[in-house]
C-alpha cells in the first residue's frame, strides 16, 4: 500500500511586528486583555507595496525546495489553502509555479477557511496515495491583514500574517497520513464572512463606505462551537485509532484562541508539552497555522511519532488527521 508522508516543511513570515502595545494605540485594548482572552503577544505585517499571499508562498516553498534538496522541475502539484488570494483570478498556486520555476506543476487553490491545512492535506494525500503523483507541494497561509479593518477591536488583535508549505511524498513504510476525519457545517456562515467583494455581493462604493470587504466575526459563537467540535473530532479520530493520551507525542491544534487550545487539550487529556503552541508570537494565520506549529517544532519531532492535527474555523468548517511523523 502507498501511503503519503510529509518529507519537508518550511514556512515564512514578515519580519514586520504589530504588538499588544502598538494595538493599544490603535483601538480600545490593551496588552492584559489580549493576552488573557487570547494567549496572544504580537503577530508579523507583510508590508510592501504589491506583495500578496503569493510572495509569503514563494519564500516558504524555495526554502521547502532547498530543505529537501528538490529541484523545481521534480514537483508534480501544488495545493494553496487561503481565504487571501492576491487576487480572483488566478490561484496563488498557479502565480507560486510560474515564479519558482515548477513547470512540470499543476495546482489549484482550495478554500476552506482556518481547516485549509487539513482539507489541502487530505486532498493531496489521496493525489500521491493514487501512485500517479510523486512529489506534491501544500501550501497554507493568509495575509489577513488585508481583509481586517483595524479600527475593529473585536477582530484585530486576533489575526497576523504568515505561511507554511509541506512536501508530500509517497512511502511504503508505516508512516505517514494514517487518518482522517473531515466535516463541514455551512449554517455556520453567518457567524464568521465577509460580507461584500464576491458574487452574492459585488463592491460597491456603499459596500467599501460600510467597511464590508472585511471579515465579520461574531467571536463567542465561532468559540462556543470551536470548543465543542474541535476536541469532539479530534477524540473520534483517537479512539477509532486506539490512540491515548501515553502513545500520542504532539497535539497540534489550529491556533486561534489560547484557551480554545488549553481546553481541547484538556479534554484529549494530553498535558501542555505534548501540544504545538505558537499563538503569541503570531496570532491567527488562519490557514498558516497548522504548517508553522509543524515548522516551529520540525527539531523536536521524531520519527515514527503519533501526531494529531486539529482545526475549527469558518464554514464551519473543522477536523483531525492523524499521522505519524516519516523524519
Ligand atoms: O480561526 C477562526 C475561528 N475563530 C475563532 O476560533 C475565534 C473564536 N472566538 C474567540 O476567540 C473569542 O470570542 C474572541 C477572542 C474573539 C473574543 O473573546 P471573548 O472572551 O469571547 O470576548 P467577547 O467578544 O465576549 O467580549 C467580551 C468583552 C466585551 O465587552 P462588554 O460587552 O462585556 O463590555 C467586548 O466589547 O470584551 C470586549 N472586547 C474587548 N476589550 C478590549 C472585545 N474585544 C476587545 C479588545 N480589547 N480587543
Amino acid at each position: 500500500m502507498i501511503r503519503a508522508k510529509i518529507s519537508g516543511v518550511a514556512g515564512f513570515v514578515p519580519e514586520d511586528r504589530l504588538t499588544n502595545e502598538m494595538l493599544s494605540q490603535m483601538v480600545d485594548t490593551n496588552d492584559e486583555w489580549i493576552f488573557s482572552r487570547t494567549g496572544i503577544k504580537e503577530r508579523r505585517m507583510l508590508k510592501g507595496e504589491g506583495l500578496g499571499m503569493s510572495y509569503m508562498a514563494e519564500q516558504a516553498v524555495r526554502l521547502l525546495l532547498e530543505k529537501t534538496n528538490t529541484k523545481p522541475e521534480e514537483i508534480d502539484v501544488v495545493i494553496c489553502t487561503t481565504i487571501t488570494q492576491d487576487m480572483l483570478l488566478p490561484s496563488v498556486a498557479n502565480l507560486v509555479c510560474y515564479r519558482v520555476g515548477m513547470t512540470n506543476a499543476w495546482g489549484f487553490d482550495l478554500q476552506a477557511a482556518c481547516s485549509g491545512f487539513l482539507y489541502g492535506l487530505e486532498t493531496v494525500t489521496k493525489f500521491v496515495e493514487s501512485g500517479k503523483y510523486k512529489k506534491a507541494i501544500l501550501i497554507s497561509g493568509d495575509k489577513m491583514s488585508s481583509i481586517i479593518d483595524y479600527t475593529d477591536r473585536n477582530t484585530c488583535v486576533i489575526f497576523g500574517d504568515g505561511c507554511g508549505a509541506v512536501l508530500v511524498e509517497p512511502t511504503e513504510e508505516n508512516v505517514g497520513i494514517m487518518d482522517s476525519k473531515l466535516y463541514s457545517d455551512g449554517s455556520g456562515w453567518q457567524y464568521l464572512h465577509i460580507k461584500a467583494g464576491g458574487s452574492a455581493k459585488p463592491s460597491t462604493m456603499d459596500t467599501l463606505m460600510a467597511g464590508e470587504q472585511y471579515v465579520y466575526q461574531e467571536g463567542q459563537k465561532v468559540y462556543v462551537n470551536a470548543i465543542k467540535n474541535m476536541a469532539d473530532v479530534a477524540i473520534e479520530v483517537m479512539e477509532r485509532n486506539h490512540l491515548t493520551a501515553d502513545n500520542i507525542q504532539w497535539l497540534v491544534p489550529h491556533q486561534a484562541n489560547k484557551r480554545i487550545i488549553e481546553s481541547t487539550r484538556e479534554r484529549v487529556g494530553l498535558p501542555v508539552e505534548k501540544v504545538m503552541v505558537n499563538i503569541q508570537n503570531y496570532g491567527n494565520t488562519t490557514n498558516g497555522t497548522i504548517p508553522l506549529c509543524l515548522w516551529d517544532y520540525e527539531k523536536q519531532l521524531k520519527k515514527g511519532d503519533n501526531i494529531i492535527l486539529a482545526s475549527f474555523g469558518g464554514g464551519f468548517t473543522w477536523g483531525a488527521i492523524y499521522l505519524k511523523w516519516a523524519y
